[in-house]
Parts: structure tokens; C-alpha cells; sequence
């Protein structure tokens, strides 16, 4: 049975190994980024076998006890990309955030075999504007599929709304975007398609507020440029707090949007991120 090291050396005296379970794979950590003290996103390596739809997610663990930890995790790279990444948030006494926080590169994380969800282009029935709306970590999906040529088959045009309490929390979704363009995959089937709009909470900046009292006031609207939303032209997928889903499935069911699924495609699909 493969075993592996189980604990990082400043957290125990002594090294502990358990084995890894059964139908889960054992992956590297390639890379770690700490944006926050809240937030961090980490690269681990992909299983050649492992096979998911851009917008999906896996449940990850650490190999730190004898039955570990899942939590659920949106994957924010796309289906082409050789690794796999992950935007998580830190709980301090959070089952698996409080150890996860703590990986290097080298280290081994876990990944559930099989990956699923709902914020899958297949779920929405085709049309011009596709809008993603994020809070906090639920731009992971988002970060996904904007990185998906599938995507812009599909939808003219991408605008990707994400919403932190603070201008620091934004960073994440800023670099993706400044990244974007320069991609030598996907950079030019996404020059002019796709708008970042961040906006904070807690913290004054240029952009302060909720996005949905943003898209009801008007606000959004106009700092874009852009038609108001209708089913007739646009797609929402939301993913974030709970109370955030709750609020803009009501906002967007209140202009005639239908939720859909992978069984019957239609105008709107949700997905909590994930906190644990
Ligand atoms: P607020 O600061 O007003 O609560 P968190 O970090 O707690 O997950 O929150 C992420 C972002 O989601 C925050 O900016 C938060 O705003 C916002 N948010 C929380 N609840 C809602 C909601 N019901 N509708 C829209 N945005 C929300």
C-alpha cells in the first residue's frame, strides 16, 4: 500500500504516515500563493487519469490522519491544464483549511477520484453574454472557465463579476485577468470577450458595494456600458456566500431567468464555495 509523509516536520515532533485511502489519489503541491491572511491558492499535480468539466469540483484532503478530511473544491484551472489549482480560504479552526493553509511544495494533498457540479457551460442553453457572479473564493469556477476555449464557443462575451469584503481580497481575480490576455492558448480567442468587475464591501475603494444592489440599482449597468440583463440574450452562473446565492437567484428568477441542469439546460445555475 503507498504510504506517505503525513505531517510537516515544524508541526510534529515526529513524522507520522498513514496509509492513503482507497480510490483517492496522491498528489505533489507544485506551488503556494498566500494573497491574504483569509486566502491562499495552491497548484498540485493532475492525475494523468483524472478527467472533469471546467467549472467542476473535487474533494480534497490531507494525508494527516488515518480517515482524513474532505472538503469540497471548486478547481480553478482549466480541463486542458497539466495541473490542477485551487483558491481556498483559511479557517483557523476549519477541519481541513487550518492544516491545508500550511502546505509547501513537495508536500502531498489528496484528491478524490471523481469531479462534479453544477456550473457547467452544458447546464445553460446557448446565448450572447455569459455573466459569472463571484463573492470571495466562488471566483475558483469562474477562474476555470475563462480559461476554457468551450466557453467562448458558446458565449460572445464574458463578464465575471467578483465581489470581497477588502481591495486585497480582489487580487486573485485581477492577476487571472492581467494573465488572461497573455495566455498563448487562449489570449487571443479572449482579447476584447471578457470584463473583470470587482467590487468591495468593507473597504472604500473606486467600485464599493454588493453586487446585487449594484445590478438593481443600475450601477453596474452603467460603469459598463452594457444592456441591462434579460434571459432573452444572457446566461448567469453564481457561485459564493449562501446568503449571496440566495439573493441573486431571487434577483435573476425575479427577470424571468430559469435555473438549469446538465438533464435540462436553461438560463441560471448556482454552486456554494465551499468553506471547511
Ligand atoms: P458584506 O461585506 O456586505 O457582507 P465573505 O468574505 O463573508 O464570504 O463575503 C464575501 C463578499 O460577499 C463580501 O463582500 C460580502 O459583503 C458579500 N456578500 C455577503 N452576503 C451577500 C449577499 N446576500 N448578497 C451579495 N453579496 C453578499
Amino acid at each position: 500500500m503507498q504510504q506517505v509523509s503525513a505531517v510537516r516536520k515544524d508541526d510534529v515532533a515526529e513524522r507520522v504516515t498513514y496509509p492513503i485511502p482507497a480510490n483517492v489519489y496522491a498528489e505533489t503541491v507544485v506551488s503556494v500563493r498566500h494573497y491574504t491572511d483569509r486566502l491562499f491558492s495552491f497548484r498540485v499535480t493532475r492525475p494523468q487519469a483524472f478527467r472533469f468539466r471546467s467549472g467542476e469540483f473535487v474533494m480534497i484532503g490531507l494525508p494527516n490522519a488515518e480517515k482524513p478530511v474532505f472538503r469540497a473544491y471548486s478547481i480553478a484551472s482549466p480541463a486542458w491544464d497539466d495541473e490542477l489549482e485551487f483558491f481556498s480560504i483559511k479557517v483557523p479552526d476549519g477541519p481541513l483549511t487550518q492544516h491545508l493553509q500550511k502546505i509547501q511544495p513537495g508536500d502531498t494533498v489528496l484528491l478524490r477520484q471523481k469531479a462534479t457540479g453544477t456550473l457547467v457551460v452544458d447546464a445553460l442553453t446557448p446565448a450572447k453574454r455569459l455573466f459569472m457572479i463571484s463573492t470571495g473564493t466562488g471566483i475558483a469556477p469562474f477562474a476555470s472557465l475563462v480559461r476554457d476555449p468551450d466557453t467562448y464557443e458558446k458565449f460572445d462575451e464574458i463578464i465575471l463579476t467578483h465581489t470581497c469584503r477588502d481591495h486585497a481580497e480582489l487580487a486573485y481575480g485581477v492577476e487571472l485577468f492581467e494573465q488572461l490576455s497573455a495566455d498563448p492558448l487562449i489570449g487571443e480567442l479572449t482579447e476584447g470577450r471578457v470584463t473583470l468587475y470587482s467590487t468591495t464591501t468593507r473597504e472604500i475603494t473606486p467600485r464599493m458595494g454588493r453586487i446585487t444592489r449594484l445590478i438593481e440599482n443600475g450601477r453596474f449597468y452603467a460603469d459598463l456600458g452594457i444592456a441591462p440583463l434579460s434571459p432573452e440574450t444572457d446566461r448567469v452562473m453564481i457561485c459564493g456566500s449562501m446568503h449571496m446565492l440566495k439573493d441573486v437567484k431571487e434577483l435573476v428568477e425575479g427577470l424571468g431567468f430559469k435555473e438549469g441542469s446538465l438533464s435540462a439546460p436553461a438560463d441560471f445555475v448556482v454552486e456554494r464555495a465551499f468553506v471547511g
